[in-house]
């Protein structure tokens, strides 16, 4: 790990604070022209006592604008501390999560999964647009049938077509015939180049994608492309479950992940993560935000400051051996799962050293799948699949209790 430690929590709220000194302060500082400044005194109180142990909350109150990318060009003068440690979390990731090389990305901290899969979309479609002079009809996202609704957003807000492709029911692996198929369609309608989406993991199996299946047939058909990874889901397991993985930025063939840290980080809400490789962001460049200092070249205009924060602390709290002694106690309850379900016949889905289960819905009566919260494929009555995600409040004295209430399967 080049930048990834654990840190006590005296030395965060040093950090932090040292930060938030640097930030603009609006008690002491004449600042006239912003249109912001902290949190309303007369509702959220702060001069609260619990507040010198909660140096996020003191980051909340202080109410940082993290407008814009703070990875390359200039940005805010004003909230300059707190953008250092988003800087901080974006390189980290980059280089020891997703193996890029060392101040070799940009990225921000988008307000979700959302959001960065739209950045993607938005950042090459205006890349072909530029560099190949091609029109929006030419230009097309692919990816599996599996892969989150997001992307089919991106489409219709960026007037781009999308081409889903099949995946075999039982391995979720997308069936390479198929892929071949769109790929002649597309060509069919006029499509030149490919936006292509590579999930690590889909949101319904937890499922990853190979990426090189796409490359290849890709190169096959002589077309253009830009491949990004969805790691919205899988971005902070995956990698620790499958350390020589190449499905991140050892592949030079990957331009930009998404990541979500108010998924399996247990982040608050808002800390979506969008990191591409150099030389990429500047396509979203939006020449009119003149207001702004630096570019403004991400799809949200202002953001809080206190997520970056926020995702930094959980970081540091666990360091690269925490984040992996956690990761495998969730791994070792699925694992237990997994050998009950054999053990009871029962059909489901789970991809190699993930924690998502998809159980197939045969095998679920509607009203257990309710009691336990289970997550259905579709609301339309239709229901294929359930899942069960294993985070942190899953126990294995909840799912052998969820197990108990099944009825016996005969199948
Ligand atoms: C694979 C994947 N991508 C994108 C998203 C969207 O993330 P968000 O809800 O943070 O916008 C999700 C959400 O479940 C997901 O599972």
């Amino acid at each position: 790990m080049k930048y990834w430690k654990k840190i006590s929590h005296t030395e965060q709220a040093e950090r932090i604070d040292a930060a938030l000194e640097i930030n603009i302060d609006y008690k002491n500082k004449i600042t006239l022209g912003i249109p912001a400044s902290s949190l309303d005194p007369h509702v959220f109180y702060d001069r609260a006592s619990f507040l010198k142990d909660a140096p996020l909350l003191r980051t909340y109150i202080q109410n940082p604008n993290h407008i814009g990318c703070h990875t390359l060009g200039e940005s805010e003068m004003f909230f300059k501390g707190t953008q250092d440690i988003e800087r901080e979390v974006i390189e980290l990731l980059s280089v020891d999560v997703l193996k890029a090389e060392p101040e070799s990305c940009d990225g921000y901290v988008a307000s979700g999964g959302t959001e960065a899969n739209i950045q993607a979309a938005w950042i090459y479609r205006n890349y072909f647009a530029r560099e190949h002079n091609a029109r929006y009809n030419e230009i097309a996202l692919l990816g599996s049938a599996d892969t989150h609704y997001s992307i089919a957003k991106a489409a219709n807000l960026l007037h781009l077509t999308w081409y889903s492709v099949p995946v075999y029911d039982d391995t979720r692996m997308i069936v390479q015939e198929e892929l071949d198929a769109a790929l002649s369609r597309a060509k069919a309608d006029g499509v030149k180049y490919f936006i292509v989406i590579a999930n690590i993991a889909t949101t319904m199996f937890g499922s990853v994608d190979d990426p090189s299946v796409y490359v290849h047939a890709l190169n096959q058909h002589g077309l253009h492309y830009k491949l990004h990874l969805d790691g919205a889901f899988g971005g902070f397991i995956y990698p620790i479950s499958h350390p020589d993985s190449r499905i991140n930025f050892a592949d030079e063939h990957v331009s930009s992940i998404t990541l979500d840290a108010h998924k399996m980080l247990q982040a608050p809400y808002g800390t979506g993560i969008f990191i591409a490789r150099k030389g990429l962001m500047e396509y979203a460049y939006t020449k009119e935000a003149q207001y702004v200092h630096g570019m403004d070249i991400t799809l949200s205009g202002s953001r809080s400051g206190t997520n970056a924060v926020a995702i930094w602390m959980i970081l540091m709290t666990y360091g690269p051996h925490g984040w992996f002694e956690k990761i495998n106690k969730l791994l070792y309850r699925t694992d237990w799962l997994c050998n009950q379900l054999d053990k009871m016949q029962i059909a489901y889905y789970r991809y190699p050293k993930m924690n998502i289960v998809t159980i197939r819905a045969k095998h679920v009566p509607a009203d257990i799948a309710e009691r336990y919260g289970l997550v259905p494929d579709t609301h339309d009555g239709k229901t294929l699949w359930y899942k069960i995600v294993i985070m942190d409040h899953v126990e294995v004295e909840h799912l052998e209790e969820f197990l108990e209430n099944l009825p016996a399967t005969n199948s």
